[in-house]
């Protein structure tokens, strides 16, 4: 390589990352969202380009823009998510930093909902969404071999996200607190602690490019 030259640790590997929040429609000018920018899983995409992966990413209606240099699949909602992350394998790795939807709206209206002048609310009926993590995580053939999740909790955040890991099956879990007032949502900034068969790790607080090229860096080694 040349004098200067970044190395490209990831050269020829494919990642798919996932980001955003997930859409779920109650009709068709209605919907149910959350308050995911897509800021840290635009990152995390970002860095592993630059360490030279083929980066498939799957987003929801982010607010931030996405990264050039990667394959952008745009969807809405958690059913159309989970389609493009199984058409997207295989994969070297799979960083599932979306914040998907847990349900959507089973009895979503195919037209406009309207008043009836009733005064009576419209009851909403939610059903549960594939889960993508736990799916990819548990695939018989063609699993990714390294697979990352995230954990947001509030409270108890290494116990509640080492169970979820044990739970989904995922090699790591990236878990922080999204509590309000530690301005993680929505915000520049990240704790997070590396959840792995060897424990948890603690990272100190870091811009979420930080933590993203960390994250690039740790996959790029467990990959080579
Ligand atoms: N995830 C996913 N598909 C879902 C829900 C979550 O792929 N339907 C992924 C997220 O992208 C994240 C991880 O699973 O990487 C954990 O998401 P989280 O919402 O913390 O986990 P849940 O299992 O939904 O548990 P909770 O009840 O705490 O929301
Ligand atoms: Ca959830």
């Amino acid at each position: 390589a040349a004098l200067g030259a970044t190395p490209r640790p990831l050269a020829g590997k494919r990642i798919i990352v996932t980001s955003g929040p997930t859409h779920e429609p109650i009709d068709p000018v209605r919907y149910i969202a959350n308050r995911s920018s897509g800021a840290q899983g635009t990152a995390i995409a970002a860095a592993l380009r630059d360490l030279g992966a083929d980066v498939t990413f799957v987003t929801g209606p982010a607010s931030v823009p996405p990264p050039d240099g990667v394959d952008i699949v745009r969807v809405e909602t958690a059913r159309d998510m989970r389609d493009a992350v199984l058409n997207g394998l295989p994969a070297e790795a799979g960083v599932f930093a979306a914040a998907v939807a847990d349900w959507h709206v089973a009895n979503a209206a195919e037209r406009k909902m309207k008043k009836d002048g009733s005064g009576k609310a419209p009851a909403l009926e939610f059903a549960e969404n594939p889960d993508i993590l736990a799916e990819v995580s548990g695939m018989a053939a063609g699993r990714p071999a390294l697979v990352v999740g995230f954990a947001a909790e509030t409270n108890d955040v290494v116990a509640h996200a080492t169970a979820k890991r044990d739970r989904k099956g995922c090699d790591w879990i990236l878990a922080n607190d999204v509590s309000e007032g530690t301005g993680i949502m929505g915000g520049t900034e990240n704790e997070v602690t590396l959840i792995s068969a060897e424990g948890p790790e603690v990272w100190p607080r870091l811009g979420k490019d930080e933590v993203a090229k960390r994250l690039a860096a740790r996959i790029a080694e467990a990959l080579t």
